[in-house]
């Protein structure tokens, strides 16, 4: 049976590199430094690694890999890969992560299903930091996107993995395999093509997702939505067959101060065709990712009631697909909101900042003070910041700067774009309180004005992942498809506690 990931078993263990039983002992170097443990190494099988520095087959630039034959004698691992780690000071917990992944992904294709990770290269981090980086890397290179195929020669997953570090960070390795596992859960999710994926279909499995202690989950139906007054959701799922789901999950465990809650709100587009507005045919395949920012969000609640963060937390996810069926909303409809605003759709594509809109509402009426909301929300976002960096909107500043300090900390990269009242301009409609297309110049950012006329009173910011969600190209650490970007800046926002603002 085809599965998409496989969760490895994880240890951490301090025996010597010589004395492990594995298939491949992985060593990480810096590309200007070699660590002594790994010069002693090198002496012993007679200058493996250093002649093919010297002949240059293998520097030590980023996730550049060499592979050794020649273990130390007596040694329980027919082989050793070298995995390079580029300059030391440049060693951080995305370039670990990277060379982690580098490395297992490597592995998995030599099938070489036990491996071990000498960590003998500390780079610019911490202990624990780097170990949980590491077990996070090898969950999320156990990943195969090729499940739907009959022949498929990529089915090969590594089943342990070991970090020869010190007994105390078995904890972090813990942490890092989990974070790993849930970040590979929501991959599956936005690769899995619209058919396979619809949004009832999306409600159920993104529960499934969030059944871990702690978390209590609601699926409200087209029904439920309609009463609440959401007319934006109903908008756009109108010209679909499939009805609107909406997800609420909430986390409030024992330990949370009161008072404060982490709303997180994720667009769940199961397939976005633009409606009536319909997308050119080339590429619309890539819109079964549209509901990315929902996978995001629930993934990452998901990883904070595993760690048992004390902070109280709700996820809102809209589900919807946006179709040009019969009944579908027609450019110059208006529809009314269940915040009271009305909208007239110029652009029935412009659909996530709709249901977005009606989820914010809604998570505001449930008690979050501090709100997130992740979307596939613009192309435009994808013109000003490419498929490297995620688009970060919101007020107030140290709200955003919470959120950008806690992406460094975990390693991922977003910047913030501007809201100046003046773009709020381009939102007004002749006939309505505001249209959903304000036009191509500063899309993204027109956009989030849109969102914040939702956002309601207190924190709030807006995550636009349309270039980051879903990779086109393949990376050494990374097949195409689904990333999970994002979703451990949430984690770690989370972990830094909600700041007064
Ligand atoms: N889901 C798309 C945004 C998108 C585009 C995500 C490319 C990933 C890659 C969104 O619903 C959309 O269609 N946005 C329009 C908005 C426009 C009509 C104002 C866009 O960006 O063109
Ligand atoms: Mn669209
Ligand atoms: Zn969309």
């Amino acid at each position: 049976m085809q599965v998409p990931y496989e969760v490895p078993r994880l240890s951490v263990s301090s025996a010597p590199m010589g004395a492990t039983d594995t298939d491949l002992i992985i060593i990480p170097i810096a590309q200007d430094h070699v660590a002594p443990a790994v010069a002693a190494y090198d002496n012993v099988v007679g200058g493996d690694l250093s002649s093919a520095l010297e002949r240059g087959e293998f520097h030590g630039k980023a996730c550049e890999i060499y592979v050794s034959r020649r273990p130390g004698q007596n040694w329980r691992t027919a082989r050793v890969m070298f995995v390079g780690g580029g300059p030391r000071a440049e060693i951080d917990a995305e370039r670990v992560r990277r060379m982690a992944a580098t490395a297992a992904q490597s592995a998995r294709q030599q099938r070489l299903g036990r491996v071990a990770w000498a960590d003998v290269e500390p780079g610019a981090l911490s202990t624990t930091a780097r170990v949980e980086v590491i077990a996070e890397g090898v969950t999320f290179a156990n990943f195969d996107n090729g499940v739907y195929k009959s022949r498929n020669d990529r089915q090969f997953f590594i089943t342990d993995a070991v970090i020869l570090t010190g007994d105390e960070a078995a904890a972090a390795a813990a942490t890092g395999r989990a974070t790993g596992e849930s970040i590979n859960a929501a991959r599956v999710l936005v690769n899995e093509p619209g058919n396979y994926l619809t949004p009832r279909i999306l409600a159920e499995k993104a529960q499934a997702l969030a059944s871990v202690p702690g978390i209590t989950a609601e699926v409200l139906d087209e029904r439920a939505i309609e009463s609440l007054g959401m007319g934006m959701l109903l908008g756009v799922s109108r010209g679909s067959v499939e009805p609107p789901r909406l997800l609420v999950l909430r986390y409030a465990p024992a330990s949370a101060p009161a008072g404060a809650t982490l709303g997180l709100v994720g667009k769940g587009v199961t397939f976005d065709t633009g409606g009536i507005s319909l997308k050119p045919a080339d590429g619309m395949e890539r819109m079964k990712d549209d509901m990315a920012g929902g996978a995001t969000v629930v993934a990452a609640l998901r990883s904070i009631a595993l760690q048992q963060l004390p902070i109280n937390a709700i996820a809102v996810v809209p589900m919807t697909e946006n179709m040009p069926g019969g009944k579908a909303t027609k450019p110059g409809d208006i529809l009314r909101s269940a915040s009271g605003l009305t909208v007239e759709v110029n652009n029935t594509d412009a659909e996530g900042r709709l249901i977005l809109g009606d989820a914010l509402w809604y998570a505001r009426q449930r008690g979050a003070t501090h709100v997130i909301d992740v979307a596939t929300l613009t192309g435009a976002v994808v013109v000003a910041l490419g498929k490297i960096t995620t688009g970060l909107y919101g007020t107030p500043e140290p709200w955003v700067n919470h959120i950008r300090a806690a992406a460094g900390r975990a390693g991922e990269k977003l910047w913030p774009l501007p809201l100046f009242e003046d773009y709020r301009e381009q939102l007004k409609s002749e006939i309505a309180d505001m249209v959903n297309s304000p036009g191509r110049p500063a899309g993204s950012i027109t956009a989030a004005m849109f969102l914040k006329e939702f956002a309601g009173e207190g924190a709030w910011a807006h995550l636009d992942i349309a270039g980051t969600a879903f990779a086109e190209e393949v990376k050494p650490w990374q097949p195409k498809g689904a990333t999970g970007a994002m979703i451990r800046t949430l984690v770690d926002v989370a972990r830094g506690g909600l700041p007064g603002v």
